[in-house]
């Protein structure tokens, strides 16, 4: 049985916030944070894995993070400074454990754009990973294939993104700059470890499932309603492989306060880049091809994160 930690106590004198949106949080809100978990958790993970849509961020049965072991979970609301999920179903909890006796910290559910919040809010839990002694990051995301040769229920490693909502000004390092997380202006360029790319290529391949496994460019928007035709016909154009709505945020938090960061994208639905097709993108099949591979990713996270354990890649 997992543990299940409840907050009624704030023995720390760390307090749930309830932050309006043009309050940053401060390095020592988030230091409380960290401190409220180690406090909790006997051991320290190095590797902290975000599961999106296509990883349990739905459901729990046979998921990543349930298949921990000597899990502890933290549901978002207990955590101090945490934001929530807003999304109906989304589990939206923080779970610590030991996968192939390494340990590691699952965000089983992630924050949104679309949701309201932020992004310096959506992305914190990356600043509190790190200040919890967190130095690789692994992302997870699902996504629409805009390239013709993906085909549902591939994965795409990520090797670069654009960052649409950067370029309308949005971007979660906006506003003062706290150099105990990173620099003011930090290089983007080599966001995505080469060395962990091609070790989930060599993995895909050990797994059977290479054919399934490629490299590609994501793409994010900030979403609730899937791209129009003409939205993804250019989003192709500018070289985008695949389009969601997360990780982005995540992953340029992660890089300013240099963690190594892999990312994959699940390809749940192929975009309708055609007028004539009279299909349309929804949520359910977004979920059901989670579902559908969902024994696949945890066993490709699972070799990755040994991997990781191993060789610590920079
Ligand atoms: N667009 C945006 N986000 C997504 C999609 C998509 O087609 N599929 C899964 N997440």
């Amino acid at each position: 049985m997992p543990q299940v930690c409840t907050n009624n106590s704030h023995k720390n004198g760390a307090k749930k916030t309830d932050m309006n949106n043009d309050e940053s949080y401060t390095y020592e809100n988030l230091s409380e944070t960290a401190e409220f978990l180690l406090t909790r958790v006997p051991f320290k993970p190095s590797i902290g894995i975000i599961c999106g849509s296509g990883m349990g961020a739905y459901w729990n049965e046979g998921c990543l993070a349930d298949a921990l072991e000597n899990k502890k979970e933290f549901p978002y609301e207990i955590i101090p400074h945490f934001p929530v999920s807003t999304v109906p179903g989304h589990m939206g909890k923080l779970v610590f454990g030991y996968l192939s006796g390494i340990p590691v910290v699952c965000m089983q559910g992630r924050f949104h754009y679309y949701e309201g919040y932020p992004l310096w809010k959506c992305a914190m839990p990356v600043r509190v990973m790190k200040l919890i002694g967190v130095s690789h990051l692994i992302a997870s995301n699902a996504a629409g294939g805009l390239n013709d040769k993906f085909k549902i229920g591939d994965i795409m490693l990520v090797k670069d993104h654009i960052n649409m909502l950067g370029f309308a000004g949005n971007n979660p390092l906006k506003g003062p700059n706290d150099e105990r997380f990173g620099p003011r202006f930090p290089p983007m360029n080599k966001a995505y470890n080469r060395e962990l790319i091609d070790q989930g290529k060599k993995v895909a391949r050990e797994l059977g499932m290479g054919g399934m496994v490629h490299e590609g460019t994501y793409t994010c928007l900030g979403g609730p309603n899937f791209e129009t035709v003409a939205e993804l016909r250019m989003l192709k154009m500018l070289g985008a492989d695949a389009v969601g709505m997360s990780t982005v945020h995540e992953v340029i938090t992660a890089r300013h306060c240099d963690m190594t960061v892999l990312a994959f994208s699940l390809i749940t639905n192929i975009c309708i880049t055609d007028y004539e097709c009279h299909d349309k993108p929804n949520h359910e099949e977004v979920m059901d091809v989670g579902k559908m591979r969902q024994d696949t990713l945890k066993l490709f996270v699972k070799k990755l994160v040994e991997y990781i354990a191993q060789h610590n890649p920079q």
